[in-house]
């Protein structure tokens, strides 16, 4: 070092230092692993989260908590079967930091454990898998989104309300669907409802009709459906080319919803349906994070959205508590675990079981949008239940 100027060795020497005690490691970027459906019936579900995670990041200047960030993508098709080599792409062979995926539920119970087997964060921004803070739940695992459970209960609380007595309900056959039906069932038969049948189709099976076909012939007071992407839109479709959106009433999880109206067409109009977002919120928060969307990506933002910048912001709370220094791993999580998150759908704080206490609201779909009606169930907790944390 003899050679060089004093100023120049001093930084290397610095530099050597530094890479040696470690520290360097909490000044590189951070590595983010983006688990998402590119491809299938949930792929614009996937890219809107993605967009929203960015959105939120840009708008701190690219870093959270000083943090730059690296990201790491795999398209995870919606296919449980390949979901722990995907998670493993991520974690084993790029080293990522921090999981953040998916959106289908049976892929998240995968990823969640992945993440729990290999102590890496996971931040999960949509999947509503009632396990994955129920009887999966892990110090390490989060969630921005909702659990099943929750928007299905809002559903069944405002049909009962309502007054209907007989209800039949049509899903997916697989844990979103399942959990979703049983979380409806909850809240109609508390309010005095019986479910008389559950109707399902293979997932992402979009042959309807001999189910819509049993529900003209049985005659419930109301349907209640969970369907979500591509296949929700054609539902709408079919059920609205089958007279049945005339004759019998419709209330669905908020999903049947967002994201579907235009490729749904007059099928999507005036549906009800419950969720922790609704479009036209009136609040400075909302408005300005809406703007800042259709800015940014010359689209409109949905729930997806929503949720994915609500997935950085609730990594931005926990970097920030630690200074970037990732290796803080009990400090972030706890910082993580108890942050207010100032969302578009409203401030939120996470249970014990790290899933959102949020409002349900009632919505009905008018144009491209999903209006406010009303707050269906005012902070909604999920049971958590299963979870020994
Ligand atoms: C799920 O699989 O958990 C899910 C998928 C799409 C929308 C909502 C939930």
């Amino acid at each position: 070092m003899q050679h060089l100027p004093r100023a120049v060795a001093l930084a290397l020497a610095a530099a050597a230092a530094l890479a040696t005690s470690g520290a360097g490691a909490q000044t590189a970027p951070l590595k983010i692993g983006l688990m998402l459906p590119a491809t299938g019936t949930y792929a614009a579900l996937g890219d809107m989260i993605e967009k929203g995670f960015k959105l939120y990041v840009q708008e701190q200047g690219g870093k959270l908590g000083g943090r730059e960030l690296q990201y790491f993508k795999v398209d995870d098709e919606s296919e449980p079967s390949k979901a722990i080599d995907n998670a493993n792409k991520l974690v084993k062979r790029d080293q990522v930091d921090v999981l953040v995926g998916t959106v289908h539920s049976g892929v998240a119970l995968a990823m969640a454990r992945v993440a729990r087997e290999s102590n890496t964060l996971l931040i999960v921004p949509n999947a509503g898998a009632d396990d994955i803070t129920g009887s999966q739940c892990a110090p390490n695992i989060f969630r921005s989104s909702f659990s099943n459970w929750q928007p299905g209960y809002g559903s069944g609380v405002v049909a009962a309300g309502k007054g209907y007595k007989r209800a039949m309900t049509i899903t997916w056959a697989y844990a979103a669907g399942a959990e979703s039906v049983k979380g409806f069932t909850e809240g109609f038969e508390k309010g005095g409802g019986k479910v008389i049948k559950d109707l399902k189709l293979p997932f992402p099976n979009v042959e309807f009709q001999a189910l819509l076909t049993e529900i003209a012939a049985q005659k419930p007071d109301i349907v209640y459906a969970f369907f979500a992407g591509g296949g929700a839109a054609k539902f709408l479709k079919d059920y609205d080319a089958a007279g049945l959106k005339k004759s019998i009433p419709f209330i669905g999880a908020g999903f049947v919803t967002d994201g579907t109206l235009e490729a749904a067409g007059p099928g999507g109009q005036g549906v009800l349906t419950t969720l922790h977002y609704a479009d036209n919120i009136d609040t400075p928060r909302n408005n300005a994070f809406r703007k800042s969307f259709a800015l940014a990506y010359k689209a409109n933002a949905d729930v997806y959205a929503v949720q994915g910048y609500d997935a950085a912001q609730m990594l931005g709370a926990g970097l920030a508590a630690v200074k970037g220094d990732f290796a803080k791993r009990d400090a972030l999580q706890a910082a993580m675990a108890k942050a207010v998150i100032d969302s578009p759908r409203g401030k939120f704080t996470l249970s014990r079981q790290h899933n959102p206490v949020q409002d349900i609201f009632l919505r009905e779909s008018k144009g491209m949008n999903n209006d406010f009606v009303s707050i269906a169930v005012k902070q909604l907790a999920d049971p958590g239940r299963g979870c020994k944390m």
